[in-house]
Protein backbone atom coordinates (compact mmCIF):
# COMPACT_ATOMS: atom_id res chain seq x y z
CA UNK A 1 0.00 0.00 0.00
CA UNK A 2 1.09 3.75 -0.45
CA UNK A 3 1.24 6.05 2.16
CA UNK A 4 1.04 9.66 0.49
CA UNK A 5 0.63 12.47 2.79
CA UNK A 6 -0.92 16.38 2.81
CA UNK A 7 1.20 18.90 0.33
CA UNK A 8 3.91 20.93 2.31
CA UNK A 9 3.89 17.92 5.37
CA UNK A 10 6.74 18.96 7.66
CA UNK A 11 9.41 16.19 7.14
CA UNK A 12 12.22 16.69 9.69
CA UNK A 13 14.28 16.25 12.80
CA UNK A 14 14.82 17.64 16.15
CA UNK A 15 17.45 18.15 18.18
CA UNK A 16 18.33 20.05 21.05
CA UNK A 17 20.81 22.74 21.83
CA UNK A 18 22.74 20.70 25.30
CA UNK A 19 22.82 17.27 23.39
CA UNK A 20 24.53 18.94 19.76
CA UNK A 21 26.51 22.01 20.32
CA UNK A 22 29.35 21.16 22.54
CA UNK A 23 30.34 23.37 25.56
CA UNK A 24 29.86 27.20 26.11
CA UNK A 25 30.42 30.04 28.38
CA UNK A 26 27.10 29.79 30.37
CA UNK A 27 27.03 27.38 33.00
CA UNK A 28 23.75 25.11 32.83
CA UNK A 29 22.64 22.41 35.12
CA UNK A 30 24.09 19.48 33.36
CA UNK A 31 27.86 20.61 33.41
CA UNK A 32 27.28 21.96 37.52
CA UNK A 33 25.80 18.39 37.65
CA UNK A 34 28.34 16.54 35.46
CA UNK A 35 31.73 17.88 37.41
CA UNK A 36 30.32 16.76 40.81
CA UNK A 37 28.81 13.49 39.78
CA UNK A 38 30.37 12.09 36.58
CA UNK A 39 29.58 8.33 38.23
CA UNK A 40 25.03 9.39 37.02
CA UNK A 41 26.29 9.65 33.18
CA UNK A 42 26.83 6.82 31.29
CA UNK A 43 30.70 5.65 30.77
CA UNK A 44 31.43 8.94 32.46
CA UNK A 45 30.62 11.31 29.53
CA UNK A 46 29.99 14.73 30.21
CA UNK A 47 28.22 17.31 28.11
CA UNK A 48 31.23 18.65 26.86
CA UNK A 49 31.34 17.90 23.98
CA UNK A 50 28.39 16.20 22.45
CA UNK A 51 28.07 16.56 18.46
CA UNK A 52 30.22 19.52 17.99
CA UNK A 53 27.27 21.21 16.44
CA UNK A 54 28.71 24.86 17.68
CA UNK A 55 32.03 23.96 14.71
CA UNK A 56 29.82 21.97 12.67
CA UNK A 57 26.70 23.56 11.81
CA UNK A 58 27.30 24.29 8.23
CA UNK A 59 28.19 21.11 6.92
CA UNK A 60 25.48 19.62 9.19
CA UNK A 61 22.94 21.73 7.74
CA UNK A 62 23.82 20.61 4.42
CA UNK A 63 23.78 16.89 5.59
CA UNK A 64 20.09 17.79 6.57
CA UNK A 65 19.39 19.10 3.13
CA UNK A 66 20.38 15.70 1.86
CA UNK A 67 18.19 13.49 3.95
CA UNK A 68 15.70 16.22 2.43
CA UNK A 69 14.24 17.62 5.86
CA UNK A 70 11.90 20.99 4.84
CA UNK A 71 12.75 21.55 8.14
CA UNK A 72 14.18 20.71 11.49
CA UNK A 73 13.73 21.45 15.02
CA UNK A 74 16.23 22.40 17.35
CA UNK A 75 16.70 25.14 20.22
CA UNK A 76 18.31 27.86 21.78
CA UNK A 77 20.67 27.94 25.00
CA UNK A 78 19.71 30.23 27.54
CA UNK A 79 22.72 30.12 29.12
CA UNK A 80 24.76 30.20 25.77
CA UNK A 81 22.61 33.43 24.98
CA UNK A 82 23.04 34.96 28.26
CA UNK A 83 25.32 33.15 30.46
CA UNK A 84 24.19 34.11 33.63
CA UNK A 85 20.24 34.18 32.69
CA UNK A 86 19.30 37.28 33.16
CA UNK A 87 22.00 39.90 32.16
CA UNK A 88 23.94 40.65 28.94
CA UNK A 89 23.47 38.72 26.00
CA UNK A 90 26.63 37.36 24.41
CA UNK A 91 26.88 38.67 20.83
CA UNK A 92 29.02 35.18 20.04
CA UNK A 93 26.12 33.33 20.45
CA UNK A 94 23.86 36.06 18.63
CA UNK A 95 26.28 35.66 15.41
CA UNK A 96 26.10 31.58 16.29
CA UNK A 97 22.50 31.50 16.27
CA UNK A 98 21.91 34.15 13.21
CA UNK A 99 24.36 32.01 11.01
CA UNK A 100 22.24 28.78 11.89
CA UNK A 101 18.89 30.09 11.46
CA UNK A 102 19.91 32.03 8.05
CA UNK A 103 21.71 28.98 6.92
CA UNK A 104 18.73 26.71 7.04
CA UNK A 105 16.38 29.55 5.84
CA UNK A 106 18.53 29.31 2.82
CA UNK A 107 18.93 26.02 2.27
CA UNK A 108 15.02 25.93 2.03
CA UNK A 109 14.59 24.04 6.12
CA UNK A 110 12.08 25.95 7.86
CA UNK A 111 13.59 26.41 11.88
CA UNK A 112 12.01 25.20 14.76
CA UNK A 113 12.85 26.98 17.46
CA UNK A 114 12.58 25.61 21.40
CA UNK A 115 13.45 28.02 24.00
CA UNK A 116 14.06 25.13 26.80
CA UNK A 117 15.01 21.82 26.09
CA UNK A 118 16.50 21.13 29.77
CA UNK A 119 18.98 23.10 30.14
CA UNK A 120 18.42 25.33 33.05
CA UNK A 121 21.49 28.14 33.36
CA UNK A 122 23.69 27.19 36.78
CA UNK A 123 22.83 30.96 37.98
CA UNK A 124 18.88 30.70 37.30
CA UNK A 125 18.90 27.17 39.38
CA UNK A 126 21.09 28.72 42.48
CA UNK A 127 18.31 31.03 42.76
CA UNK A 128 15.59 28.05 43.06
CA UNK A 129 15.31 27.18 39.51
CA UNK A 130 11.73 26.88 38.63
CA UNK A 131 10.44 27.13 42.43
CA UNK A 132 11.55 30.87 41.70
CA UNK A 133 9.08 33.35 40.42
CA UNK A 134 11.91 35.38 39.46
CA UNK A 135 13.37 33.09 37.28
CA UNK A 136 9.88 32.75 35.61
CA UNK A 137 10.49 36.53 34.92
CA UNK A 138 14.36 36.06 33.85
CA UNK A 139 13.03 33.14 31.28
CA UNK A 140 10.05 35.82 30.16
CA UNK A 141 13.09 38.39 29.23
CA UNK A 142 14.98 35.85 27.86
CA UNK A 143 11.73 34.35 25.42
CA UNK A 144 11.32 38.26 24.46
CA UNK A 145 14.85 38.95 23.41
CA UNK A 146 15.21 35.75 21.49
CA UNK A 147 11.56 36.69 19.71
CA UNK A 148 13.12 40.76 19.25
CA UNK A 149 16.46 38.90 17.34
CA UNK A 150 15.23 36.38 15.53
CA UNK A 151 11.77 36.74 15.35
CA UNK A 152 11.59 37.53 11.85
CA UNK A 153 13.15 35.02 10.56
CA UNK A 154 11.75 32.11 13.14
CA UNK A 155 7.64 31.26 12.19
CA UNK A 156 7.76 28.31 14.69
CA UNK A 157 8.61 28.64 18.53
CA UNK A 158 8.32 26.62 20.84
CA UNK A 159 8.00 27.60 24.33
CA UNK A 160 9.39 24.25 26.16
CA UNK A 161 10.35 20.84 25.40
CA UNK A 162 8.66 17.97 27.45
CA UNK A 163 8.05 20.35 30.59
CA UNK A 164 7.02 17.14 32.61
CA UNK A 165 10.26 15.71 32.15
CA UNK A 166 12.84 17.85 34.47
CA UNK A 167 9.65 17.92 37.19
CA UNK A 168 9.80 14.12 36.90
CA UNK A 169 13.70 14.00 36.74
CA UNK A 170 15.01 16.98 39.01
CA UNK A 171 11.70 16.86 41.66
CA UNK A 172 10.37 12.90 41.57
CA UNK A 173 12.65 10.28 40.34
CA UNK A 174 16.02 11.53 40.62
CA UNK A 175 17.32 11.38 37.21
CA UNK A 176 17.59 15.15 36.41
CA UNK A 177 19.53 18.13 38.89
CA UNK A 178 18.34 18.92 41.36
CA UNK A 179 17.87 15.14 42.52
CA UNK A 180 14.70 16.37 44.93
CA UNK A 181 12.00 13.85 45.87
CA UNK A 182 9.21 16.07 46.87
CA UNK A 183 5.77 15.98 45.44
CA UNK A 184 4.58 19.57 46.51
CA UNK A 185 8.34 20.67 45.14
CA UNK A 186 7.66 19.21 41.75
CA UNK A 187 4.24 21.01 41.74
CA UNK A 188 5.36 24.43 41.74
CA UNK A 189 8.29 23.65 39.40
CA UNK A 190 5.70 22.41 36.98
CA UNK A 191 2.98 25.04 37.71
CA UNK A 192 5.67 28.07 37.55
CA UNK A 193 6.91 26.30 34.21
CA UNK A 194 3.16 26.84 32.80
CA UNK A 195 3.33 30.14 33.81
CA UNK A 196 6.57 30.93 32.37
CA UNK A 197 5.10 29.66 29.19
CA UNK A 198 1.97 31.71 29.01
CA UNK A 199 4.20 35.43 29.44
CA UNK A 200 6.30 34.30 26.30
CA UNK A 201 3.37 33.92 24.76
CA UNK A 202 2.05 36.83 26.47
CA UNK A 203 4.91 38.33 25.02
CA UNK A 204 4.77 37.10 22.00
CA UNK A 205 1.09 38.07 21.07
CA UNK A 206 2.14 41.71 22.27
CA UNK A 207 4.91 41.95 20.06
CA UNK A 208 3.10 40.76 17.23
CA UNK A 209 5.57 39.04 15.50
CA UNK A 210 5.30 37.44 12.39
CA UNK A 211 5.35 33.55 13.07
CA UNK A 212 3.09 30.81 15.72
CA UNK A 213 3.89 29.48 19.27
CA UNK A 214 3.43 26.77 20.84
CA UNK A 215 5.16 24.12 22.86
CA UNK A 216 6.33 20.23 22.68
CA UNK A 217 4.42 17.84 25.05
CA UNK A 218 5.36 14.18 25.50
CA UNK A 219 2.29 12.65 25.23
CA UNK A 220 2.27 9.23 26.90
CA UNK A 221 -1.52 8.10 26.22
CA UNK A 222 -2.48 5.95 29.56
CA UNK A 223 -4.06 2.87 29.11
CA UNK A 224 -5.33 0.90 31.98
CA UNK A 225 -4.93 -2.83 32.24
CA UNK A 226 -8.49 -3.49 32.32
CA UNK A 227 -11.88 -2.29 32.52
CA UNK A 228 -12.55 -2.68 36.02
CA UNK A 229 -13.21 0.91 37.51
CA UNK A 230 -10.55 0.73 39.63
CA UNK A 231 -8.20 -0.06 36.33
CA UNK A 232 -9.79 2.65 35.01
CA UNK A 233 -9.51 5.74 37.98
CA UNK A 234 -5.79 4.27 38.00
CA UNK A 235 -5.28 5.47 34.32
CA UNK A 236 -7.22 8.40 34.60
CA UNK A 237 -4.98 10.15 37.45
CA UNK A 238 -1.53 8.85 35.43
CA UNK A 239 -2.98 11.19 32.58
CA UNK A 240 -4.05 13.88 34.60
CA UNK A 241 -0.73 14.15 36.17
CA UNK A 242 1.40 13.28 33.41
CA UNK A 243 -0.72 14.52 30.61
CA UNK A 244 -3.08 16.93 31.25
CA UNK A 245 -1.26 18.94 34.05
CA UNK A 246 0.41 20.28 30.84
CA UNK A 247 -1.92 20.11 27.89
CA UNK A 248 -5.35 21.18 29.57
CA UNK A 249 -3.57 24.54 30.88
CA UNK A 250 -1.88 25.59 27.15
CA UNK A 251 -5.16 23.81 24.71
CA UNK A 252 -7.49 25.04 27.22
CA UNK A 253 -6.11 28.03 29.08
CA UNK A 254 -7.13 25.98 32.56
CA UNK A 255 -6.44 23.17 34.44
CA UNK A 256 -8.27 20.11 34.98
CA UNK A 257 -11.06 21.03 37.55
CA UNK A 258 -10.20 17.15 39.22
CA UNK A 259 -6.29 17.34 39.27
CA UNK A 260 -6.76 20.40 41.37
CA UNK A 261 -9.60 19.03 43.52
CA UNK A 262 -7.28 15.95 44.13
CA UNK A 263 -3.90 18.06 44.69
CA UNK A 264 -6.15 19.72 47.26
CA UNK A 265 -7.52 17.00 48.82
CA UNK A 266 -3.57 15.46 49.36
CA UNK A 267 -2.33 19.12 50.09
CA UNK A 268 -0.01 19.09 47.36
CA UNK A 269 -1.49 21.98 45.48
CA UNK A 270 1.68 25.05 44.74
CA UNK A 271 0.84 28.48 45.99
CA UNK A 272 -1.02 30.51 43.50
CA UNK A 273 -1.73 34.14 43.26
CA UNK A 274 -5.47 35.60 42.00
CA UNK A 275 -3.87 36.70 38.95
CA UNK A 276 -2.23 33.39 37.54
CA UNK A 277 -5.76 32.15 36.09
CA UNK A 278 -5.82 34.77 34.10
CA UNK A 279 -2.02 34.47 32.88
CA UNK A 280 -2.78 31.20 32.32
CA UNK A 281 -5.64 31.71 29.79
CA UNK A 282 -3.37 34.04 27.40
CA UNK A 283 -1.34 30.91 27.39
CA UNK A 284 -3.35 29.25 24.65
CA UNK A 285 -1.13 28.04 21.13
CA UNK A 286 -1.42 28.05 17.92
CA UNK A 287 1.07 24.66 17.98
CA UNK A 288 1.12 21.79 19.33
CA UNK A 289 4.47 19.26 19.01
CA UNK A 290 3.80 15.76 20.29
CA UNK A 291 6.93 14.01 21.13
CA UNK A 292 5.64 10.27 21.09
CA UNK A 293 7.60 7.50 22.38
CA UNK A 294 6.10 4.64 24.33
CA UNK A 295 2.73 4.30 26.22
CA UNK A 296 1.84 4.14 29.68
CA UNK A 297 0.14 1.19 31.04
CA UNK A 298 -1.31 0.95 34.59
CA UNK A 299 -3.04 -0.93 37.04
CA UNK A 300 -4.65 -0.03 40.25
CA UNK A 301 -2.34 -0.43 43.28
CA UNK A 302 -1.72 -4.25 44.63
CA UNK A 303 -0.77 -3.00 47.55
CA UNK A 304 -1.65 -0.49 50.48
CA UNK A 305 0.69 2.48 50.61
CA UNK A 306 3.37 3.43 53.38
CA UNK A 307 2.11 6.64 54.68
CA UNK A 308 5.57 7.45 55.92
CA UNK A 309 6.83 7.04 52.48
CA UNK A 310 7.33 10.84 50.07
CA UNK A 311 3.93 11.48 48.84
CA UNK A 312 4.62 10.17 44.95
CA UNK A 313 2.11 10.03 41.79
CA UNK A 314 2.55 6.26 42.18
CA UNK A 315 0.35 6.41 45.37
CA UNK A 316 -2.53 6.53 42.75
CA UNK A 317 -1.48 3.18 40.40
CA UNK A 318 0.82 0.82 39.75
CA UNK A 319 3.05 0.32 36.55
CA UNK A 320 1.55 -2.35 34.10
CA UNK A 321 3.45 -4.83 32.36
CA UNK A 322 1.63 -6.40 29.55
CA UNK A 323 2.39 -9.72 28.52
CA UNK A 324 3.66 -10.02 25.02
CA UNK A 325 4.27 -6.17 24.99
CA UNK A 326 6.83 -4.77 22.18
CA UNK A 327 10.27 -3.40 23.86
CA UNK A 328 12.74 -1.34 23.00
CA UNK A 329 15.09 -3.65 25.22
CA UNK A 330 18.34 -0.43 25.05
CA UNK A 331 15.98 2.28 26.20
CA UNK A 332 13.49 -0.38 28.09
CA UNK A 333 10.55 1.01 26.46
CA UNK A 334 8.03 -0.21 25.17
CA UNK A 335 7.16 0.33 21.26
CA UNK A 336 3.55 0.72 20.31
CA UNK A 337 2.32 2.47 17.12
CA UNK A 338 -1.02 2.77 17.59
CA UNK A 339 -0.41 5.07 20.68
CA UNK A 340 0.36 7.67 18.04
CA UNK A 341 -2.84 7.49 16.67
CA UNK A 342 -4.83 7.77 19.53
CA UNK A 343 -3.34 10.82 20.73
CA UNK A 344 -3.99 12.35 17.53
CA UNK A 345 -7.74 10.98 17.97
CA UNK A 346 -7.80 11.84 21.45
CA UNK A 347 -6.81 15.59 20.42
CA UNK A 348 -9.41 15.78 17.70
CA UNK A 349 -12.48 14.42 20.26
CA UNK A 350 -11.18 16.30 23.13
CA UNK A 351 -9.35 19.47 22.24
CA UNK A 352 -10.94 20.81 19.01
CA UNK A 353 -8.27 19.20 17.12
CA UNK A 354 -5.51 21.72 17.21
CA UNK A 355 -2.52 21.95 14.63
CA UNK A 356 -0.36 19.94 15.44
CA UNK A 357 2.41 17.64 14.32
CA UNK A 358 4.55 14.83 15.53
CA UNK A 359 8.24 16.60 16.91
CA UNK A 360 9.69 13.56 18.15
CA UNK A 361 9.66 9.84 17.71
CA UNK A 362 12.48 7.43 17.60
CA UNK A 363 14.79 4.40 18.35
CA UNK A 364 17.91 4.75 20.51
CA UNK A 365 19.90 1.84 19.56
CA UNK A 366 23.02 0.39 21.42
CA UNK A 367 25.76 -0.67 19.66
CA UNK A 368 24.54 0.27 16.51
CA UNK A 369 28.31 -0.67 14.83
CA UNK A 370 27.56 -4.65 14.87
CA UNK A 371 25.07 -3.01 11.81
CA UNK A 372 27.82 -1.67 9.79
CA UNK A 373 27.38 -3.56 6.31
CA UNK A 374 30.00 -1.95 3.70
CA UNK A 375 30.36 0.61 5.84
CA UNK A 376 27.04 1.68 6.72
CA UNK A 377 24.83 0.52 9.43
CA UNK A 378 21.72 -1.36 8.17
CA UNK A 379 19.03 -0.17 10.51
CA UNK A 380 16.16 -1.80 9.21
CA UNK A 381 14.80 -2.12 12.96
CA UNK A 382 14.77 1.92 12.42
CA UNK A 383 12.66 2.06 9.39
CA UNK A 384 10.54 -0.29 10.26
CA UNK A 385 9.91 1.86 13.58
CA UNK A 386 9.27 4.51 11.36
CA UNK A 387 7.26 3.34 8.50
CA UNK A 388 4.43 1.59 11.49
CA UNK A 389 4.48 4.68 13.47
CA UNK A 390 3.81 6.73 10.00
CA UNK A 391 1.34 4.06 8.94
CA UNK A 392 -0.85 4.75 12.04
CA UNK A 393 -0.15 8.66 11.77
CA UNK A 394 -1.52 8.43 8.23
CA UNK A 395 -4.43 6.87 9.53
CA UNK A 396 -5.52 9.65 12.15
CA UNK A 397 -4.86 12.13 9.29
CA UNK A 398 -7.09 10.42 6.93
CA UNK A 399 -9.73 10.67 9.79
CA UNK A 400 -9.68 13.89 9.89
CA UNK A 401 -6.74 14.60 12.60
CA UNK A 402 -4.78 17.84 11.62
CA UNK A 403 -0.89 16.78 11.71
CA UNK A 404 0.96 18.80 9.60
CA UNK A 405 4.59 16.77 9.90
CA UNK A 406 6.45 14.28 10.87
CA UNK A 407 10.02 15.04 12.80
CA UNK A 408 11.99 12.13 14.03
CA UNK A 409 14.72 11.99 17.10
CA UNK A 410 17.40 12.70 15.48
CA UNK A 411 18.99 13.82 12.68
CA UNK A 412 22.87 12.71 13.65
CA UNK A 413 23.51 10.49 17.19
CA UNK A 414 23.61 12.89 19.68
CA UNK A 415 24.09 12.99 23.53
CA UNK A 416 21.48 11.52 25.65
CA UNK A 417 21.62 13.09 29.31
CA UNK A 418 22.48 10.50 31.85
CA UNK A 419 22.37 8.11 28.92
CA UNK A 420 25.41 10.05 27.03
CA UNK A 421 26.51 8.01 23.98
CA UNK A 422 25.05 4.61 25.06
CA UNK A 423 21.69 4.44 22.84
CA UNK A 424 21.91 5.71 19.09
CA UNK A 425 18.94 7.73 17.75
CA UNK A 426 20.64 9.30 14.67
CA UNK A 427 19.91 8.83 11.18
CA UNK A 428 23.59 9.72 11.13
CA UNK A 429 26.48 8.13 12.73
CA UNK A 430 28.82 9.73 14.63
CA UNK A 431 32.13 8.45 14.82
CA UNK A 432 33.00 9.68 18.75
CA UNK A 433 36.38 9.65 18.10
CA UNK A 434 36.94 11.26 14.82
CA UNK A 435 33.35 13.46 14.75
CA UNK A 436 32.91 11.78 11.65
CA UNK A 437 28.97 11.33 9.71
CA UNK A 438 27.98 8.61 7.88
CA UNK A 439 24.58 8.58 6.95
CA UNK A 440 22.64 5.39 7.89
CA UNK A 441 20.06 2.93 5.67
CA UNK A 442 17.00 4.51 7.87
CA UNK A 443 18.58 8.34 6.55
CA UNK A 444 18.38 7.53 3.29
CA UNK A 445 15.08 5.77 3.65
CA UNK A 446 13.88 8.92 5.29
CA UNK A 447 15.30 11.18 2.49
CA UNK A 448 13.20 9.35 -0.27
CA UNK A 449 9.88 9.45 1.50
CA UNK A 450 10.19 12.94 2.43
CA UNK A 451 11.06 13.42 -1.17
CA UNK A 452 8.39 11.26 -2.64
CA UNK A 453 5.86 12.39 -0.25
CA UNK A 454 4.72 8.92 0.58
CA UNK A 455 6.15 5.46 1.06
CA UNK A 456 5.17 2.15 0.20
CA UNK A 457 4.54 -0.85 3.01
CA UNK A 458 2.85 -3.89 2.89
C1 LIG B 1 13.06 13.14 24.58
C2 LIG B 1 13.89 14.38 24.64
O1 LIG B 1 12.61 12.89 25.87
O2 LIG B 1 13.63 11.94 24.23
C3 LIG B 1 15.28 14.25 24.08
O3 LIG B 1 13.23 15.50 24.13
C4 LIG B 1 15.84 12.87 24.39
O4 LIG B 1 16.06 15.28 24.60
C5 LIG B 1 14.94 11.84 23.71
O5 LIG B 1 17.17 12.72 24.02
C6 LIG B 1 15.39 10.40 23.88
O6 LIG B 1 15.50 10.06 25.22
P1 LIG B 1 16.89 9.59 25.84
O7 LIG B 1 16.72 9.73 27.31
O8 LIG B 1 17.08 8.18 25.43
O9 LIG B 1 17.91 10.51 25.30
Amino acid sequence: MKYAFPDNFWWGSASSALQTEGAREGETTWDYWFAREPNRFHNGVGPQQTSTFYQHWKTDIQLLKQLNHNSFRTSISWARLIPDGIGEVNPEAVDFYNQVIDELNEQGITPFITLFHFDMPMAMQEIGGWENRDVVDAYARYAQICFELFGDRVLHWFTFNEPIVPVEGGYLYDFHYPNVVDFRRAATVAYHTVLAHSKAVQAYRAGHYAGEIGIVLNLTPSYPRSQNPADVKAAHIADLMFNRSFLDPVLRGEYPADLVALLKSCDQLPACKPEDGFLIAEGKIDLLGVNYYQPRRVKCRDSAVNPQAPFMPEWFFDSYEMPGRKMNPYRGWEIYEPGIYDILVNLRDNYGNPRCFISENGMGVENEQRFIENGQINDQYRIEFISEHLAWLHKGISEGCNCLGYHMWTFIDNWSWCNAYKNRYGFIQLDLKTQQRTIKKSGEWFAATALNNSFDKE
